[in-house]
């Protein structure tokens, strides 16, 4: 129930947001549609999975699972699956955009109610979820358009080179 409130208020700010337009995203095509240097693109532009015929899944996928295992499952539960914490990102994501998503992450949110004080900490000066911001959603969007399964990808695409320079540079900076 308290994850229904969410979303309206959600859908409400991101309308105001965005002028009152579209705010398709996160719930838009997740089908990639280019492919740059290992990592997927939808037809918008925004960052998203790619599953191989024999399951085998793209490295940002495979890495933002990881991630988000380290960083986001102790209040997000297994999988985005959620709990009496925090929000199910498997739901969150069918309708968020990515540029929602993105500034939650960094900035944080707390949403104070007469019974409740639940806070989503703010993670801007964390390298170990800057860096991997793009990982991370591209894995829930996977999730919460249901063609990543629970756990851990079985088989996953190896680490592309562009990959290994942007977490060098990313993770190596002040
Ligand atoms: C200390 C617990 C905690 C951790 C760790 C945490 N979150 Fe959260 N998160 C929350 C809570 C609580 C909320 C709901 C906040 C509210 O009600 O405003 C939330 C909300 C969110 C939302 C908005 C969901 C919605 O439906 O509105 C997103 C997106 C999100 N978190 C992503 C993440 C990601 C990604 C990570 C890991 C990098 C993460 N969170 C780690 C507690 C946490």
């Amino acid at each position: 129930m308290r994850v229904r409130v969410l979303f309206l208020g959600l859908a409400l700010y991101s309308c105001a947001a965005v002028g009152g337009g579209a705010w398709a995203d996160g719930s838009g095509d997740p089908a990639a549609v280019k492919e740059v240097n290992g990592q997927y693109y939808d037809k918008q532009g925004t960052p998203t999975f790619n599953i191989d015929k024999d399951g085998t899944v793209d490295w940002y996928t495979y890495s933002g699972y990881l991630r988000f295992n380290s960083m986001c499952i102790v209040c997000h539960g297994p999988d985005g699956a959620g709990s009496s914490y925090a929000p199910a990102l498997v739901d969150s994501l069918k309708s968020m955009d990515y540029a929602t998503f993105l500034s939650i992450v960094a900035q944080g949110r707390k949403n104070v109610s007469s019974s409740t004080d639940f806070v989503m900490p703010s993670f801007g000066d964390n390298k170990n979820v800057v860096c991997y911001l793009d990982n991370i959603f591209i894995y829930l969007r996977g999730r919460s358009d249901g063609a990543v399964g629970r756990g851990r990808p079985e088989k996953h695409a190896p680490k592309p080179p562009a990959a290994a320079k942007a977490e060098n540079e990313c993770m190596g900076g002040s």
